[in-house]
Parts: C-alpha cells; structure tokens; sequence
C-alpha cells in the first residue's frame, strides 16, 4: 500500500470535470483518503515547485497554478504514485496516451489538468506539504 499527492490543477477545475477525474482514480482502484479545494497562495505554489526553482517555466507555473481554485488530495491504493502517473499519462497532453486524464482533459503543458507525485520520496514530502496527519483517514 502506498500513498501520493494529486492535484487537479486550475484548468480542470475550471473545466468542472473533478468528479470526472476523481472517477478515473476510483475505477482504477484508488482510494481517496484526503481531499480539499484550495487557493494556493504565490507562497505556496512556489514553495511547492521550488524543486524546479531553476527551470525557464518556473514563473509561468507559478503564475498558472495560483490562476484559480486547485482540489488536493492524498489517493492510497497499491502502488499508488505509479498507478496514479499511469492514469495522468504524459506531462505533455500531446504526447499522453489515449485514455489517460492529459489526454482526455488537458490543452498544453502548463495547464496540464493534474500533478501527481513522482516518487515515493516526494509523495510523503508532499503529502505533508498540504495536509496535517488527522486530515487523512
Ligand atoms: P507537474 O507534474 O505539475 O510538474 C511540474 C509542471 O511544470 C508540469 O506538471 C508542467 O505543467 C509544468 N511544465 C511546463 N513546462 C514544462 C517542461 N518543459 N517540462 C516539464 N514540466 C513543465
């Protein structure tokens, strides 16, 4: 059993397909143990993304993601950070394989409609970063 972050990120949001995107986690089996709609503050967002603080997309991606209301949550399930990046598909929609949730809800890569944890390591990081231990059952 693992647990990992997702965010389904201001475009889907704003798209309205959470609950189509909750679905894909559901049906694939995933459970969802802590969810939030949140405002990430500047602050937040870059703390967040600091790991890519040097990256030339860096602002833009700050920028994008404190566009709008996000929805946080922890997804548990066997192995659950690979199993949610399979359900994402590419970081780039136009390379995401048909199916996955880039390929069906995302335009570009900035408003790529979900982030998910890339690694067990960053997922507890994570994790932590948005929700306290008794926010998650
Ligand atoms: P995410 O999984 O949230 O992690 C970092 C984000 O940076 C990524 O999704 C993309 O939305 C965004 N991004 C923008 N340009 C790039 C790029 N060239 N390579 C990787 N990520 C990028």
């Amino acid at each position: 059993m693992e647990q990992t972050l997702s965010i389904i990120k201001p475009d889907a949001v704003k798209k309205n397909v959470i609950g189509k995107i909750v679905d894909r986690f559901e049906s694939n089996g995933l459970k969802i143990v802590a969810m939030k709609r949140i405002r990430l503050s500047r602050c937040d967002a870059k703390d967040f993304y600091a790991v890519h603080k040097e990256r030339p997309f860096y602002d833009e991606l700050v920028d994008f993601m404190v566009s709008g209301p996000v929805v946080v949550m922890v997804l548990e399930g066997l192995n659950a950070v690979a199993k949610n990046r399979e359900l994402m598909g590419s970081t780039n929609p136009k390379e995401a394989a048909a199916g996955t949730i880039r390929a069906d809800f995302a335009e570009s890569i900035d408003a790529n409609a979900v982030h998910g944890s890339d690694s067990l390591e960053n997922a507890k990081r994570e994790i932590a970063f948005f929700f306290a231990t008794r926010e998650i059952c």
